[in-house]
């Protein structure tokens, strides 16, 4: 596996390295969910394409410093969970390599993320669509592998490179998930033991919501009344956001008429955990 750490290095080991190149951005602490990314990349990559994979834990979609400062960063451990499973390449810039202390453009998206994280988070998409911009630039990357879990990030990702007209790809992945049902997350392992017993009922409250579809329901009050009532039995969690919304749009909707989101945001003490159920009517 090569590793590049700084912009020119990435440009020479690219030239070198055969097409297509999928990359696979991650910020690292890489669990079983990134690694089903990187499986995903090597399908579309094929034996003889190059997969790439990004280690960068990027400070500018952090919208709670406490939040930056304890984002884990096993490097080595990464680099050789990336080597065990044939990445060729891996990209671990420094955050200073990656912006100019002087820097003045981002990337803003100003529907979709409009609610959801973008509402709790500011300034969080404007962060990750000008980080993966720069990461479409640097690599060239013939086609992207996202994680569906972050589906708002994922929605304007798609919108950033058809707006944009980036030319790469962009392939969505199913939500890896532990054994008990809680997507997987690199923050999952910042959870107490408490906390960890108590998060798969994220899981269980969309789940329980989204079969109220089965006896016909199509009003959005009683999907989200469902959904809060077993986040609210917990004695640890803390609703962030709970919204139910458009699937393309990502606005909120009264009545489910199209294909509709039921997505969430919970915190246990400083750990912030995300989830979603697609409602399809
Ligand atoms: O999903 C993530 O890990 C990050 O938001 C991403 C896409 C790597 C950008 O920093």
């Amino acid at each position: 596996m090569r590793i590049a750490a700084t912009a020119p290095e990435l440009r020479r080991e690219i030239a070198a390295l055969p097409r297509p190149l999928v990359l696979v951005p991650t910020m690292g602490a890489l669990h079983e969910g990134h690694l089903a990314l990187v499986r995903r990349a090597r399908e579309k990559a094929g034996p003889a394409g190059t997969v790439a994979v990004s280690i960068f834990v990027n400070p500018i979609q952090f919208d709670r410093p406490g939040d930056l400062a304890a984002y884990p960063k096993p490097l080595e451990d990464d680099l050789a969970k990336c080597r065990d499973a044939g990445v060729d390449l891996a990209f671990t810039p420094e955050s200073g390599a990656m912006y100019f202390p002087d820097r003045s453009i981002t990337v803003t998206e100003s529907l979709l993320s409009t609610h959801l994280c973008g509402a709790t988070r500011p300034g969080h998409f404007d962060g990750v669509c000008t980080v993966v911009l720069k990461l479409f630039n640097l690599f060239q990357a013939d086609a992207a592998v996202f994680g569906e879990k972050d589906v708002q990030q994922l929605a304007i990702l798609r919108r950033m490179v058809r707006d944009l007209d980036v030319p790469v790809e962009i392939i969505g992945y199913p939500t890896v998930r532990e054994a008990d049902g809680l997507a997987m997350s690199s923050r999952n392992v910042r959870l107490t033991p408490e906390h960890r017993a108590d998060a798969p009922r994220i899981r269980r409250a969309l789940e329980g919501a989204r079969s109220l579809l089965q006896f016909g329901e199509r009003a959005a009050a009683p999907f989200l009344a469902a959904a809060r009532k077993h986040l609210e039995e917990s004695p640890f969690a803390q609703i962030d956001y709970l919204e139910l919304v458009d699937a393309e749009t990502l606005q909120p909707v009264g009545q489910i008429r199209k294909p509709a989101v039921l997505a969430t945001a919970v915190f246990y003490g400083e750990v912030r955990l995300i989830d979603h159920v697609t409602l399809l009517p």
